[in-house]
């Protein structure tokens, strides 16, 4: 006889492991079966997020970033460092232990919540009285019933066409998180959150890095003035960001990797480096759901069609995260994840998209939230802007990074929040709060009028909307 249960998460990524906690808090005998092996088979719950995505990733842009202050700013501050020297082997086995922690993590919070995990890949067998069956296969191989499925099975790294991941000199995310030493010369394909992220680490520990770009802008999502204010900043660092290019021919061997392209003025190129990351996109991943079995239905880029509320064409499947439309967030997953347990339940589970903010965690910090100066145009709303510099602000001066600014987009009648964006120190932190009013539907002088903590950053926050009165205090 099967095992039964009332809900059956596909995926241990941050979209299935809160969509089986909040699922077991409202009260459902939940399971969650998860394939992912940690180096040594054993399971390492948590999904791209936690094994190859945004937690390695903060790990190395933290390290590499205190061994850039270290051997560049420190002394700015009087402090004369000698002798500096880099141990990658502990820094990467640092970034492990981090991974493994939030691996155990979710391990535990399973316990808590008694939801049962099954180690292993399910695939759809067939309708089955009142729900859905699943093969597990795992060490061993079992059936499974679900009354409801909630399928979370995340994305994997799109590859160049010709130019298969190797994890030895063509590397995915995975590959750039666990490079056994620096590379003299590392070159990029894609300058998108990937592509600035990884290419910012290794530059700071010493690799010269080349970003090939093939759009003519750089950062096209992001607000036209932040993505410029970034760019300056990464020029002079010394990130190498060439935009426009159209790659050609990979060819991988012993000694590297040479990427044969044509740059922005039509020149043939042939670059030569250790190491190649490409970092072009994310594709949904169904691999081996066995989808047909049950007419579970895909979209042209092959992710699962869902409605609004994340429902798919089969009644009682759902599907979240990067396996669906929408942005391959991890709070964005998360988000879906809860608002399904909670539909499930009857409840009126709600993900407002408007308001999901961007984070890219360089130095300068980028993020955003809500709607852009050019989208703004393109719509034809009347608006109004207020930018304020962080060279005007005196914990960034004391901290002494005033790279950046914060920008408000506030409509030219109400007044409401239509964006905010920001570029600079910690505006990864400071970003919640402009989440917190635009889900408010608050105004730009709402914020103006609160009292901000000094000296902070977040004072930035108050004088940009300041700003669109034109009546910031310090600048
Ligand atoms: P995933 O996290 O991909 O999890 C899916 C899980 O399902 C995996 O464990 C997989 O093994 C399992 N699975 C798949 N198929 C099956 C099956 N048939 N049976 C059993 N198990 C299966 N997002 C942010 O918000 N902030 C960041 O800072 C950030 N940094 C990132 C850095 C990098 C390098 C990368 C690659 C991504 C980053 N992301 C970041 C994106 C984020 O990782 C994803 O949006 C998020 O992980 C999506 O969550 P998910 O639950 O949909 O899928
Ligand atoms: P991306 O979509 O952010 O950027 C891909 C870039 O590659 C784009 O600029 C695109 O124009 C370019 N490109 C595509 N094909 C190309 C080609 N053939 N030649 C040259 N350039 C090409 O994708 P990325 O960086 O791979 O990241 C995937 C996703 O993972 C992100 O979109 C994001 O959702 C998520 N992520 C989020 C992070 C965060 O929140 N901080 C960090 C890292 C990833």
């Amino acid at each position: 006889m099967s095992k039964q249960f009332d809900v059956i998460v596909i995926g241990g990524g941050p979209g299935g492991y809160i969509a089986a906690i909040r699922a077991a808090q409202l009260g459902f005998n939940v399971a969650c079966v998860d394939e992912w092996k940690n180096a040594a088979g054993g399971p390492a719950l948590g999904g791209t997020c936690t094994n190859v995505g945004c937690i390695p990733s903060k790990a190395l842009l933290q390290s590499s970033e205190h061994f850039e202050h270290a051997g560049k700013h420190f002394v700015d501050h009087g402090i004369n460092v000698k002798g500096l020297e880099l141990d990658l082997g502990k820094m990467l086995a640092r970034k492990d232990q981090v991974v493994k922690q939030n691996n155990d993590g979710v391990a535990y919070l399973f316990k808590k919540n008694k939801i049962t995990f099954f180690h292993g890949r399910a695939s759809f067998v067939k309708a089955a009285d009142g729900g859905y069956e699943l093969k597990v296969a795992g060490a061993a191989e079992e059936a499974i019933v679900g009354k409801h499925i909630i399928v979370a099975t995340g994305s994997n790294a799109r590859a160049l066409p010709g130019a298969p991941f190797d994890e030895e000199n063509i590397l995915s995310n995975d590959g750039a998180l666990r490079v056994g030493a620096v590379p003299k010369k590392l070159a990029l394909i894609g300058s998108g959150v990937i592509g600035l992220e990884m290419g910012s680490v290794w530059r700071r520990l010493g690799a010269e890095v080349t970003v090939l770009e093939g759009l003519p802008t750089f950062l096209g999502a992001v607000d036209e003035q932040i993505a410029k204010e970034a760019k300056k900043a990464f020029d002079k660092q010394g990130l190498k960001i060439e935009l426009g290019v159209k790659v050609g021919e990979i060819k991988s061997g012993k000694k590297g990797v040479n990427v044969a392209y044509t740059n922005a003025k039509g020149e043939a190129v042939s670059l030569d480096v250790d190491k190649l990351i490409v970092s072009i996109g994310r594709v949904p991943n169904t691999v081996g759901l066995n989808a047909e079995a049950v007419g579970l239905a895909l979209d042209e880029r092959g992710a699962i069609t869902v409605d609004g509320d994340c429902k798919t064409n089969l009644p009682n499947v759902w599907a979240i995260g990067d396996v669906v439309r929408g942005p391959m967030l991890a709070h964005k997953a998360e988000e879906e994840g809860v608002a399904v347990a909670e539909r499930i339940a009857g409840q009126h589970g709600h993900v407002n998209f408007n308001t999901i903010p961007w984070v890219i965690y360089t130095s300068p910090e980028i993020a955003w939230v809500g709607q852009t100066e050019q989208q703004l145009k393109a719509e034809g709303r009347a608006y109004k802007a207020g930018t304020f510099p962080f060279l005007a602000n005196g914990r960034a001066r004391a901290l002494g990074d005033t790279t950046g600014m914060v920008k408000f987009l506030a409509d030219a009648t109400t007044d409401e929040i239509l964006g905010v964006h920001m570029v600079g120190p910690q505006v990864s932190e400071l970003i919640s709060e402009a989440v917190v009013a635009m889900e408010f539907k608050a105004s730009a002088e709402d914020i103006a009028r609160i009292c901000h903590a000094h000296p902070s950053l977040s004072e930035a926050t108050k004088e940009a909307a300041l700003a669109i009165d034109k009546r910031t205090l310090n600048f």
